[in-house]
């Protein structure tokens, strides 16, 4: 396989590899080291099918089911989310749209967040349609030593409801998808756990600092999620029909930009793998550290 450097931060292409053959432990370990180094990786022209999709990805450990129920997945493919952008019928399912258009990691909002999630492009609208990425190890190293000595001490409450496709839910799939997923804690920085680097761990999920108010919270998540999201730490992917990309969420954020005619239907594969379990359920703070009473 040949690997090719696609952005200053972040990003690589994967070429002269056939995604629908079995791969030798060899070759998947080389695309492991791949994806760690560049934490993005494009491999184009992979058309996979879902039963492909799922046997190349589950080469690199357990991937999600979502046994609470999937709104996302193909009926006959619990691994195998739908991401369109607009409802899509899939016998008697109907999947529920997915827009994402907000920096975030994927499944920050879970114990078990994801360490990667894929995107096969099925369709795609004639223009645009792109996906941004962040490097959060680039992030971090580019703060102050104070300032990263200030959010190493930190600890964020991620929350579903925070989702940028929240508001399009109906009351019934919120209800569910708040029961699936109570509230949860993780460090605002985090070592990542293979290469032993640090990065941000913030996004749009990311709802409240603990022992802050959400009023104090509020400006230092924004001013981490866009120091996180300039310029230099980004990768901007322009698709094409069958790219396959592969990502970190451990280490990156990505966000779906809507520049593209919406009538249009983009439909992408999506596989997820769960990383080890971290983190812990978000308990009520005390009162001080509550919204201040309006009385
Ligand atoms: C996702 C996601 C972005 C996109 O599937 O997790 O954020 O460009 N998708 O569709
Ligand atoms: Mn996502």
């Amino acid at each position: 396989m040949k690997v090719r450097k696609l952005a200053y931060s972040l990003g690589a292409e994967v070429t002269d590899l056939d995604l629908r053959e079995p791969q030798s432990d060899a070759i998947i370990n080389e695309i492991r080291e791949a994806w760690l180094e560049h934490l993005v990786l494009c491999f184009p022209r992979q058309d996979l099918s879902p039963d492909e999709l799922v046997a190349f990805t589950a080469r690199f450990g357990k991937l999600d089911d979502d046994r609470a129920g999937s709104l996302w997945n193909l009926p006959d493919h619990p691994k195998v989310n739908i991401i369109a952008n607009k409802p899509v019928e899939i016998g008697a399912k109907t999947i529920v749209p997915v827009i994402a258009d907000k920096w975030h990691t994927d499944l920050s909002f879970a114990l078990r967040p994801s360490s990667a999630t894929w995107l096969n492009a099925k369709q795609l609208p004639p223009i645009g349609g792109d996906t941004m990425f962040a490097s959060m190890y680039a992030a971090y190293d580019a703060l102050s030593p104070s300032m990263q000595g200030f959010i190493g001490g930190l600890e964020g409450m991620h929350d579903v409801s925070m989702s940028p496709d929240w508001g399009r839910y109906t009351p019934e799939i919120q209800a569910r998808r708040r029961g699936t997923h109570p509230p949860v804690v993780h460090p605002v920085v985090r070592t990542h756990p293979e290469s032993g680097r640090k990065g941000i761990f913030a996004g749009g999920f990311l709802r409240k600092l603990i022992g802050f108010t959400e009023q104090e919270s509020r400006p230092i998540i924004d001013l981490l999620n866009t120091h996180a999201t300039d310029y230099p730490f980004v990768y901007r992917h322009k698709w094409s029909k069958d790219d396959l990309l592969m990502w970190d969420n451990r280490c990156t954020m990505h966000n779906a930009v809507q520049d593209y005619d919406r009538t249009q239907l983009r439909l992408l594969h999506r596989a997820t793998l769960l990383a080890e379990k971290s983190g812990r359920y978000y308990e009520a703070e005390n009162a001080s550290s509550a919204p201040a009473s309006m009385s």
